[in-house]
């Protein structure tokens, strides 16, 4: 026994995926190997290591601001060909960054999410008038919707207008709008990326990629040149503050090219993980029905029966337990699923991972999020777990759908109001039929959401 203490720790185990390859869903490929290997790995393909933590005490140590800060990993590189030094993707050295952040934050404050209430409210609206069309006149059922690509409609039309004063009209459209094709096209294309092989040819992928990157600059130009052209100059929102509003200390504003990279930055991250986020709740509700009455409970004692609710700012605070269902969603599948954290100084992670000051280690969320520390049951969607008494109870750093510290997410509360509101009025007006008895599939590209996802949708009576 005395020998083995004094024996040196061989570090965390390294899993060599290079003759089995990277598949095509790697955060889930990632999930198989820390049940196999635990919370902290080695993942080595073609020689490129990339460490993998996932347990709340990995992760109480890298949420530490003093020792790590955000990681650049290869993934966002990869993103940086589309969204350059925007704020997701600008490294923590890049001047851009805390500009940017400091010129965008007032975008993100309490008052501004009034301004866009009434902007999430008319783009719910549209989707439920989409579902209603689903109806033929007499039929008790619907025809089956696609629940992943409605939503991304209504979250790209919510930030379009809210951020941008622009609309991209999805709904008026068969086919998801270009942009959100070229975008997805080029996430997955970042994805690919990361399981390319030495000696491949990839000119072909990286052309289409170029041309995607080219085509999303265009969209980009369109919506600041529509904005140039109507001579508005209000700065309330994201757009107008980007263009009018000066830094708060230096009084320098952002120039164009940096501008162009937020409004892509803002479009991608404002609406693919809340769309996702939409998805994943609205199947753990069709497959817990329990939950979905306790949810639906609490809107109709808020909106009552009534037809057409009209939601105000405040009452989306109220929706305490359908904002609970949404965090749940997001604990078993927060939709950006990994981020990354560098060292900032030469450091030795868990007491047995030395590292050297730049190094990464990649935090594996849905992992995370099923530590012990969430009881024996983690696989269990309860919404429970987010009742104000047991949040208290359980350290910040267990949850981190949204990222960590300085770097978190910006658009947090943005994404929680509009996906509050929209899932309350969903659930407020109707059934969901399971009609294919759908089983979960997540599709990753870079974000997740679930794949093939259908509910057939009936207008709810008295008795549910
Ligand atoms: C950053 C998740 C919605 C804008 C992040 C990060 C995560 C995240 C994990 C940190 C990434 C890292 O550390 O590398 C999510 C999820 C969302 C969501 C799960 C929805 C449920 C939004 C929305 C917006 C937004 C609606 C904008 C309106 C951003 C921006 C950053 C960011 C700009 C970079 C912040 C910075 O580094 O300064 N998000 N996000 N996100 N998010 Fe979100």
């Amino acid at each position: 026994v005395h020998g083995l203490r004094n024996a040196p720790d061989p570090g965390p185990p390294t899993v060599d995926v290079t003759a089995t390859g990277l598949s095509s869903t790697p955060v889930q490929q990632a999930v198989e190997l820390a049940r196999r290997y635990g919370p902290l790995y080695v993942r080595r393909y073609h020689g490129r290591d990339s460490v993998w933590a996932s347990s709340l005490a990995l992760v109480e140590e890298l949420s530490d601001e003093t020792r790590f800060a955000k990681g650049v990993g290869p993934a966002l590189e990869n993103v940086r060909g589309i969204a350059g030094d925007g704020l997701f993707t600008a490294y923590d050295d890049e001047p851009n960054w805390a500009k940017a952040h400091d010129i965008l934050l007032p975008a993100f404050a309490m008052n501004s999410m009034r301004t866009y209430h009434p902007h999430m409210l008319r783009v719910a609206r549209r989707l439920i008038a989409s579902w209603d069309g689903r109806f033929t006149p007499g039929a008790a059922q619907s025809a089956p919707v696609e629940v992943s690509e409605d939503m991304t409609r209504m979250t790209l039309d919510t930030i379009g207008l809210s951020g941008f004063g622009y609309d991209f009209e999805s709904f008026a459209r068969t086919e998801p709008h270009p942009f959100v094709e070229a975008l997805v096209r080029s996430l997955g294309h970042s994805q690919a990326k990361l399981a390319r092989t030495p000696g491949g040819d990839y000119s072909a992928e990286d052309a289409e990629f170029a041309a995607d990157a080219a085509f999303l600059a265009r969209v980009v130009d369109e919506v600041i040149g529509a904005r140039k052209a109507a001579g508005d100059t209000s700065t309330d929102d994201l757009l107008g503050l980007m263009l009018g509003s000066p830094h708060p200390g230096s009084g320098e504003v952002l120039d164009e090219a940096n501008i162009r990279n937020q409004v892509i930055t803002f479009l991608i991250a404002g609406h693919e993980t809340t769309s996702g986020t939409l998805s994943f709740a609205l199947y753990h509700l069709l497959k817990n029905p329990a939950v979905l009455h306790r949810a639906q409970a609490e809107v109709d004692a808020l909106w009552g029966s009534a037809p057409d609710p009209e939601p105000s700012f405040e009452d989306v605070g109220r929706l305490r337990y359908v904002r609970q269902v949404l965090n749940e969603a997001l604990r078993l599948w927060p939709t950006a699923p990994a981020f990354q954290r560098r060292a900032l100084a030469d450091t030795t992670l868990g007491g047995r991972h030395r590292m050297k000051a730049g190094e990464f280690v990649v935090v594996l969320t849905p992992m995370l999020h099923r530590d012990p520390v969430w009881g024996d049951n983690v696989e269990e969607f309860d919404p429970e777990r987010f009742a104000p008494e047991a949040e208290a109870a359980r350290s910040p750093h267990a949850y981190k759908p949204f990222g960590t510290g300085e770097r978190a997410c910006i658009g947090r509360q943005f994404a929680l109001h509009e996906a509050t509101m929209l899932l309350g009025m969903l659930i407020h007006r109707y059934r969901f039929i399971d009609h294919r008895g759908y089983e979960l599939k997540v599709k990753e590209t870079l974000t997740l959401k679930p794949d093939g996802f259908t509910v057939t949708l009936a207008a709810r009576t008295p008795e549910d």
